[in-house]
């Protein structure tokens, strides 16, 4: 999240007697009359642990910070991701995300994400070609996926499969190996569509396609979902592309709760897949990458743009929320909502409108004008509009949040990368403040009322 650089100097009332800048926070402990003198970081930020000096006896351990849902703890360093939530900005790697949707590829996208700068033509021409030939699944993969019920949800059967990968390849565990580390990046983005498509053929009892090499990364995926028989699925460029967006708006948005877990899990040195199996099913909730098909059924309960008045009215009492809506960090509109706005004008133009389009605008726009949404800045975030496009483009709901999952596995591993680089990182162990019993006795069974 974007921090007001100024210094504590600058940020000094004006008229005040200008003192020589500092970057420290005084601070007195009104228990004990003591002060203290603590640093004050890049980024606003000062080190929690720099708090545990301050104490009332010797022997205690000091202060903590208490901060449930980390709404204001910056857990690490990152050079990955940008975002100012206020002005509505969003750069990988410092490079604008409309500019990236506009001109960029999901590969180059990746590449970018993981290794700092954009490609060069080598460069991209060889990491797709490793992408391109790590796409198959070992054929036991195949007989875990004839394991689950025919309706079984696609993310259930990403999670536990992504999981069982690690046993496929133990070497993973090595994590503190460049080389071996960034072989499994590779396998994971490369399979990812795969199991994706299997998992999608499975619930359809279709027979499951093979990968293609010759295809691009989203055709390839295209063609493994909807291919029938001989014939090769041929989609529409307009729509290759529009996926390739989609995928390009939703692979990384820096310390989200799913980004949160593989960061989580990978700092006990959990090898990649088991690591990122925990991040997907952070992505599941309803609250984060499962919002997308939440949207979809909420549009479709609400079924006619008459009836969205009385659906805000009851969001506004208190009966649900509206889903899509609001963000932990973008007070304005999320701006990869707005691209996605206009891919669906270029979708619907060769698939036909979708109904539903016409009940989110209505919520849209009775929501934007009501002081409900107003007073809480509550706008579009990336997940109301996405899934009308997947839909009108075939795909059913049970696999949105996947098509969340595949282009974020690129996010995840570049951040649980850089959280294996960075020296200050060690095993996540938050601490809590015990508000439970005291010691009390062991009461036998036969004694107790
Ligand atoms: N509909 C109605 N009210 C809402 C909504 C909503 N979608 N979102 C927040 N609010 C209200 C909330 O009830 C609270 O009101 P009050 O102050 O009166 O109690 C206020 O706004 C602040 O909400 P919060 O829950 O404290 O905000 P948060 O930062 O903890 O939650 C959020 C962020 C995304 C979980 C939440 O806005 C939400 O539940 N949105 C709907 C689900 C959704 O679309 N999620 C996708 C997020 S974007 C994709 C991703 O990266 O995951």
């Amino acid at each position: 999240m974007a921090r007001d650089r100024r210094t504590a100097a600058e940020a000094k009332p004006k008229g005040e007697e200008a003192a020589a800048p500092q970057n420290t926070l005084s601070i007195t402990d009104n228990r004990t009359g003591r002060s203290y003198e603590i640093e004050v970081l890049e980024g606003d930020a000062i080190r929690a642990a720099d708090l545990r000096k301050i104490r009332v006896m010797d022997d205690d351990f000091g202060l903590l910070s208490y901060d449930p849902a980390y709404v204001n703890t910056a857990s690490c360093r990152s050079a990955i991701t940008f975002i100012d939530g206020d002005r509505g900005i969003l750069r990988y790697r410092g490079h604008p995300i409309e500019q990236l949707a506009e001109q960029g590829t999901f590969l180059e996208v990746a590449y970018l994400l993981l290794k700092g700068d954009l490609p060069t033509r080598d460069q991209i021409a060889a990491f797709t070609h490793e992408i391109t030939y790590h796409t198959y699944v070992h054929e036991n993969v195949l007989k875990l996926l004839d394991g689950f019920r025919y309706d079984a949800h696609a993310m259930g059967i990403m999670i536990s499969v992504v999981a069982a990968l690690s046993t496929f390849y133990p070497e993973a565990k090595d994590v503190r190996n460049d080389e071996n580390r960034w072989r499994q990046m590779v396998r994971l983005i490369a399979k990812m569509p795969t199991l994706a498509a299997f998992a999608y053929r499975h619930h359809r009892g279709l027979p499951y396609v093979y990968p293609d090499n010759s295809l691009s990364y989203t055709a390839n995926f295209l063609n493994m979902l909807f291919r029938i028989g001989d014939r090769e699925h041929t989609p529409q460029p307009v729509l290759v592309r529009a996926i390739d967006v989609l995928f390009i708006l939703h692979a990384d948005h820096e310390q989200n709760c799913s980004t949160s877990v593989m960061r989580g899990v990978g700092s006990s040195l959990a090898d990649p897949y088991s690591a990122l199996a925990g991040a997907m099913a952070g992505l599941y909730g309803p609250l984060h990458g499962g919002a997308n098909e939440a949207v979809l059924r909420m549009l479709t309960e609400i079924g006619h743009v008459s009836r969205v008045p009385e659906f805000i009215h009851g969001v506004k009492a208190g009966k649900g929320r509206l889903m899509g809506f609001g963000h932990r960090v973008y007070k304005s509109y999320d701006p990869r909502a707005k691209i996605i706005k206009q891919i669906a004008d270029q979708v619907f133009e060769v698939t036909g409108r979708n109904p539903l389009l016409d009940i989110a605008l209505e919520l849209e726009r009775i929501a934007l004008e009501d002081d409900y949404f107003i007073s809480r800045r509550l706008y579009p975030n990336v997940d109301f509009y996405s899934g009308i496009i997947y839909q009108a483009m075939g795909f059913p709901v049970e696999l949105f949040p996947v098509l969340f999952a595949i282009p974020r596995t690129v996010g995840w591993l570049a951040q649980w990368q850089e959280m294996l680089e960075d020296s200050e990182q060690k095993i996540a162990r938050p601490r809590q403040i015990y508000v439970g019993h005291g010691e009390r006795p062991y009461v036998p069974l036969e004694l107790r009322s």
